[in-house]
């Protein structure tokens, strides 16, 4: 399947990339402008004849079929025979759209406008606690149910002007016990946010929350919200459902937060900037089914992935948004890249012949630079780094905090790029005074190769219309690489034998009874445990 790719990348080995910059007209021609955000991949290895190929290769998987197919509310998650349909959740002007014959439409939008007058009510003190006005909100859920709202709560940090949120995920009793500690619970609202309201850390921690709120507060329920598909299961909780907003099952959990998952936000930053937010991803949604694939912008970005991981075999990716407010973008991509590519089967089941997701990891810059770059510069393997940064802070005050941070972000990938040489390196050392054979031995450690590629995503700012249309724009690079790669990236299978195991130990483990039929690593590791 890449072997036209493979011969071309054999082809250039070797070859560097500022060699590329011989065309002139390369700064325009690898790189896209759209939705006020500049792609730019001139950094890396593609030239013409792989830009070509690439977009061949993107012809053969039949992608605009593909696209059409999951905008338009056909069943393409075949492992779980459902629709996909994240983009309903903010197509703002209610164009009609069937899942099963049904135009799902007026329901989404009266759920938008629930969750509207809901947090409308929570911000202005009409919905009180029973101490008055909330002054805290605790989100409880995990992975799609947590990563979403709480990445996309920092990021808009400047957008904030209603109750604080909180936002608690691990079953471990520290993350809700120090969350907990802190807050009054006649003045705090809790979310419980699951789309299938079974699974086991956000039960646990719900109850937990629960058992809390209930030592103060009369009405406990009362305080509680839910956000999930499964109607019969949050009322028996106890949650009255003019505090349910309900979801289908045709939203992925890693691509629910333009709907009711996102209540945490929509109060953090009210509901219209929220509504800004779901505008944005809207405008990347047009984008995306619009422009020609050299310049649409998730398609060039999923391309270069697919020549990096599948092609050139970098089967990592770095995610370096120069941007502190994205602290929580790298894990929130983890879930939505990972969960979704990550697997070993294509589309008819077939074993995978190559490589699927990258693994992706990161951390903010400049804060990465004095931890992991090392590796990057000068490590053995090869890292495609994905650095994003805002033209403009929210800080007008602190400009020069803004221009350093800039001036980082570009250093770095043109470090990256251009590397330094043994003779350059041999000139550093040689000012320090050293000579003789020394000289060369300290010098090659001064060598970066450089040569290796990044790209770079600039916004002018980081505004909820921003973050909408960028979380749209990974969300259909996620797409195009599974189209390509002939996978589903819509189930995720893979995460079910560790919670059946989990469920099979807790038992045993609360239990004492023996673990002799455990394999004998975990028996030993249960025996350390009862030893403590
Ligand atoms: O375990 C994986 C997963 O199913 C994710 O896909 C999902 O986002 C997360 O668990 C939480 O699920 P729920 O919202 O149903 O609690």
């Amino acid at each position: 399947m890449f072997e036209a790719l493979k011969s071309q990348f054999k082809k250039i080995d070797g070859r560097k990339i500022t060699s590329l910059f011989e065309n002139e007209n390369r700064a325009t021609e690898f790189s896209i402008t759209s939705c006020e955000i500049l792609f730019d991949y001139t950094k890396t290895n593609i030239d013409s004849a792989t830009q070509f190929a690439l977009l061949d290769l993107l012809d053969a998987s039949n992608f605009s079929e593909k696209r059409a197919d999951m905008f338009s509310g056909a069943k393409i998650n075949r492992t779980e025979d459902r629709a996909v349909l994240h983009t309903a959740l903010r197509n703002l002007d209610g164009r009609p759209i069937q899942v099963d014959g049904l135009d799902i439409m007026p329901e989404v939008l009266a759920t938008l406008g629930a969750m509207r007058t809901f947090a409308d009510a929570v911000r202005s003190g009409a919905y009180t606690g029973q101490g008055g006005a909330i002054t805290d909100v605790v989100n409880i859920g995990i992975g799609g149910s947590d990563l979403g709202p709480a990445m996309a709560t920092c990021a808009l940090s400047p957008y904030h002007d209603g109750p604080a949120c909180h936002f608690v995920s691990n079953i471990d009793g520290a993350h809700i016990s120090d969350t907990l500690r802190t807050l009054n619970p006649e003045t705090t609202l809790v979310i419980v946010a699951s789309k299938t309201f079974t699974t086991v850390e956000t039960m646990t921690n719900a109850k937990t929350a629960f058992d809390w709120m209930a030592k103060t507060v009369h009405e406990p329920a009362a305080q509680f919200a839910a956000l999930s598909t499964a109607a019969d299961k949050t009322a028996a909780f106890g949650i009255s459902s003019e505090r349910v907003f309900g979801f289908a099952e045709w939203v992925g959990g890693r691509f629910s937060l333009w709907g009711p998952i996102g209540v945490s936000l929509m109060i953090a930053i009210g509901p219209d900037s929220f509504m800004a937010f779901l505008s944005g991803a809207q405008t990347m949604d047009q984008h995306f089914l619009t422009a020609d694939p050299q310049d649409n912008m998730p398609v060039m970005m999923a391309l270069v992935g697919i020549w990096h991981n599948q092609v050139c075999g970098y089967n990592t990716r770095a995610v370096l948004p120069y941007d502190q407010r994205l602290s929580r973008l790298p894990a929130y991509l983890q879930q939505l890249e990972m969960e979704s590519n990550g697997k070993r089967v294509t589309m008819d089941g077939e074993d995978v012949s190559y490589g699927s997701s990258p693994v992706v990891w990161g951390e903010p810059g400049t804060n990465g630079q004095h931890a992991f770059y090392q590796l990057i510069h000068q490590g053995t393997q090869i890292v495609p780094c994905e650095f994003l940064v805002a033209a403009k802070g929210h800080e007008p005050d602190l400009t020069h905090h803004h221009t350093l941070l800039l001036a980082n972000c570009l250093a770095q990938s043109k470090a990256l790029m251009l590397g330094r040489s043994l003779s350059v390196g041999r000139g550093i050392v040689a000012a320090t005074g050293i000579s003789g054979p020394n000289l060369d031995k300290q010098a090659n450690h001064r060598v970066f190769e450089g040569n290796r590629p990044s790209t770079t995503l600039i916004y002018p700012k980081l505004t909820p219309q921003m973050l909408g249309k960028m979380i749209a724009l990974y969300e259909h690079r996620v797409f195009v690489e599974g189209v390509v790669l002939n996978i589903n990236s819509f189930d995720q299978w893979g995460v079910e034998l560790g919670k059946e195991l989990a469920n099979a130990l807790e038992p045993v483990l609360r239990s004492g009874k023996s673990s002799q039929d455990q394999d004998p690593s975990t028996h030993n590791l249960i025996k350390f445990i009862r030893a403590q």
